[in-house]
């Protein structure tokens, strides 16, 4: 991720394409399980999408092909301009769970990535630029701690600067603050926004709550299930920076109930 997000006259994010998703689908052929259909979506440079849905509609394998994971069955996912066919440096993933290695301290978890793909002396000199991860997520004076005397929502930010510490172009989220107390997530969500802002990342978001993903993003992609589709790609107009007081304003609550009537639709089909 490189801080050199491009912005326009207005100070919104260029709208360069950096994912362009054609017309997948994903057949399960253990199962012959539709879990996507014809899914086709633009992600520009800088943007903020969540995609939201029931259960099973398709969302964690969308954003498990985005990720280079799994393959499509059928369509194309394009990465900034090459095709995505495995796991790629320039993609970032979280998870519901922070997965941290008991056995090591938070800036070795935070440096594994860097480890693992070019060996312990890159690993050593990364620990630098991991200990001004853990400063940017609050974690400061963290560094050589086990994740076991870590609460939720410190594991969580951990595994924020492990995800980061690649400077991947695009942050890859599926419900990463699920798990934690709604204050924690509140906050943790415009720390999210605050770190995608200062590194012009593109991010893209599965999260359940219509609220979250209303708050965070300038779409939000609303999934219908059985086969997994696009409903509708809902634009939200909302001023940046948000804050959480936004969101009690009358715009947000009209967002939130049009999205909420289109998830009903999608369910009732
Ligand atoms: N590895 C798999 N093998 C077979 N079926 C799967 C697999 N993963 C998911 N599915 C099925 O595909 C559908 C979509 O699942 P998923 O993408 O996990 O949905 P979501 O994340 O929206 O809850 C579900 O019906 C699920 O049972
Ligand atoms: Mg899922």
């Amino acid at each position: 991720m490189k801080a050199t997000a491009e912005y326009d006259i207005t100070g919104a994010p260029s709208r360069a394409p950096v994912y362009e998703l054609t017309n997948v689908s994903k057949t399960y052929a253990r199962n012959d399980v539709v879990a996507l259909q014809d899914v086709s979506l633009t992600l520009k440079k800088g943007s903020f999408t969540a995609v939201i849905g029931s259960s099973g509609c398709g969302k964690s394998t969308l954003l498990k092909i985005m990720a280079g994971l799994i393959p499509p069955s059928k369509g194309r996912v394009i990465l900034q301009n090459k095709a995505v066919t495995g796991p790629r440096r320039d993609i970032g993933m979280m998870f519901q769970q922070a997965t941290l290695f008991p056995w090591k301290t938070a800036v070795e978890n935070i440096v594994l990535p860097i480890e693992i793909r070019d060996g312990k002396a890159a690993a050593k000199l990364a620990m630098a630029k991991a200990h001004e991860l853990l400063d940017v997520v609050g974690l400061k004076g963290f560094e050589s701690v086990y994740p076991n005397e870590l609460s939720g929502g410190m594991a969580q930010r951990t595994s924020i600067c492990r995800m980061l510490i690649t400077e991947p172009a695009v942050l890859l989220l599926d419900e990463p603050f699920s798990a934690l107390d709604e204050l924690s997530r509140d906050m943790m969500n415009m720390e999210l926004q605050r770190i995608c802002a200062d590194q012009g990342a593109t991010a893209f978001l599965v999260t359940h709550s219509i609220q979250e993903a209303v708050i965070l993003s300038d779409e939000v992609v609303v999934m219908k299930p059985r086969p997994g589709r696009i409903a509708e790609v809902v634009e939200v107009d909302l001023v940046r920076p948000r804050t959480l007081d936004m969101m009690t304003t009358p715009k947000f609550g009209e967002i939130v109930d049009y999205i909420r009537g289109q998830l009903d639709k999608g369910e009732e089909m």
